[in-house]
């Protein structure tokens, strides 16, 4: 198991550039299943989520390339045979799902594992199966698989909310499952996400037919057949966010190249209420920090609102900022177990219910942390830049779900940060242990 072994206080500067985004790769990939023509995708980012879904996909029949230096999957499904996605592969990634909504539209039948329960809380997937049902799916939840069925998919209207607003993966399922549906669905309350946006372009060059494109209504009007498409996925916006937070945190100055600022403006916004410099182009973010953050209120929200996927790694941020911050977690009911990594560092940070006060303090001091979730460890990643000292990550293996190679191009920012395996422990680290 791998960890990274920080020496703090570097300030970084100069250039990265943003690759694709994970969570519109993952969803993509599954609208292969749609199709039994080749689907083409470029600038697939090397991630281990990404190889997760190539094997579930692999375990539906599907023939795939994965050109990893070039960052292209060409995958073609035609055996319709197979409908059972295992629990061996569904249970290391929630975006596994997506492939249920796909497999009833095209081959009617899917038996497909519930995915594994995450330490950011529970996460139900009870829209994505009622979207499923209201479409005229036959549904049984048996032994720990959804057994899904269906004569064919008909059109239907149907609202998909959950008390935190709407939701990503729900929406993609819903979606894709309806392109091949008899008549037209209307699906209220639909997700605005960026990927999700991005997910309807593909479904639309494959030949749906998708009115409402990132508003909260989408119709779907069913068509008979879809076809192949080559399609590069959007640059990968909380990718590009934590390194712009990772810019501030450590007092440095980072332009970063190759995103889509739009689908930042809540976190742009943000920064610069703490009193960071944030300028952007068509296609970079600038990030200069202050001498010293502000305080800030946030509140994570669907998206154009602040992404829940950053609010980690702005916590780690606030914990050095000029008096007391406030982050309402508005998504996920517990998303906030780096707190605990947090306060090892010396960041003073109360919990209550969904909200997090922030008592920013002049200086976080290295520490050995362990990371438990994607977003988190990035976070512990960006206080450890930021701390006097050293600081060991341990599990670097969540990071590496959905950042690609992060220390390499942190280093290239000037980061001191080394990746080692964990059972070969760094000297000052063999000394703190105090054997
Ligand atoms: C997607 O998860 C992302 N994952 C998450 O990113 C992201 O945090 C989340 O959207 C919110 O933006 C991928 O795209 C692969 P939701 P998703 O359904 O779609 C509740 C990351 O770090 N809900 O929009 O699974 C749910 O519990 C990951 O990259 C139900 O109640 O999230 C949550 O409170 C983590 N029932 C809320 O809705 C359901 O059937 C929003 O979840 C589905 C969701």
């Amino acid at each position: 198991m791998d960890r990274f072994v920080i020496q703090g206080g570097q300030r970084l500067s100069g250039e990265v550039q943003v690759g694709g985004a994970k969570n519109s790769v993952l969803p993509i990939m599954a609208a292969a299943l749609l199709t039994d023509e080749e689907l083409v995708i470029r600038r697939v980012p090397r991630l281990r989520d990404v190889a997760s879904q190539v094997k579930v996909l692999q375990s539906l029949g599907a023939r795939v390339l994965h050109d990893e230096q070039q960052g292209i999957l060409k995958i073609r499904c035609d055996d319709e045979a197979p409908i059972t996605a295992p629990y061996e592969l569904m249970k290391t990634m929630r975006a596994s799902i997506c492939v249920l909504g796909p497999l009833l539209a095209k081959r009617k039948r899917a038996r497909v594992s519930m995915p594994g329960g995450c330490v950011i809380g529970v996460r139900p997937i009870d829209l994505h199966l009622r979207g499923m049902e209201q479409l005229g799916a036959a549904i049984d939840v048996r032994a720990g698989y959804v057994e899904a069925s269906t004569t064919q998919l008909r059109g239907s209207t149907l609202f998909l909310g959950s008390s935190a607003g709407s939701t990503v993966l729900g929406t993609a399922n819903v979606v894709m499952a309806a392109t091949l549906a008899d008549g037209e669905t209307v699906l209220e309350n639909s997700a605005q996400e960026p990927e999700v946006v991005d997910l309807c372009n593909v479904l639309v060059k494959m030949g749906a037919q998708i009115d409402g494109i990132g508003s909260h209504c989408l119709r779907i009007t069913g068509v008979k057949k879809l076809h192949g498409v080559d399609h590069a996925v959007i640059p990968d916006r909380i990718e590009a966010g934590t390194f712009a937070i990772a810019g501030a945190i450590t007092g440095g100055d980072v332009t970063v190249r190759g995103c889509e600022p739009r689908d930042l403006l809540a976190l742009i916004e943000r920064l610069r209420a703490a009193a960071v410099d944030v300028t952007y182009g068509n296609d970079w973010i600038r990030v200069c920090a202050p001498r010293r953050f502000r305080s800030i209120d946030v509140t994570t929200l669907p998206h154009p609102g602040f992404p829940t996927d950053l609010q980690a790694q702005l916590m780690a941020l606030l914990c050095l900022a000029d008096g007391i911050s406030m982050l309402h977690e508005r998504i996920y009911q517990d998303r906030f177990i780096h707190v605990a990594e947090l306060h090892r560092m010396g960041a003073r940070i109360r919990k209550e219910g969904s909200t997090a006060i922030i008592e920013g303090v002049a200086r976080l001091s290295g520490a050995p942390v362990m990371a438990s979730d994607l977003r988190g460890s990035a976070a512990l990643v960006l206080a450890g830049m930021a701390a006097e000292g050293e600081t060991a990550v341990d599990r670097v293996y969540h990071i590496d779900r959905g950042y690609e190679r992060i220390d390499e191009r942190l280093r290239l920012l000037g980061a001191k940060i080394d990746r080692c395996t964990a059972d070969v422990p760094p000297l000052s680290m063999v000394a703190n242990s105090g054997g």
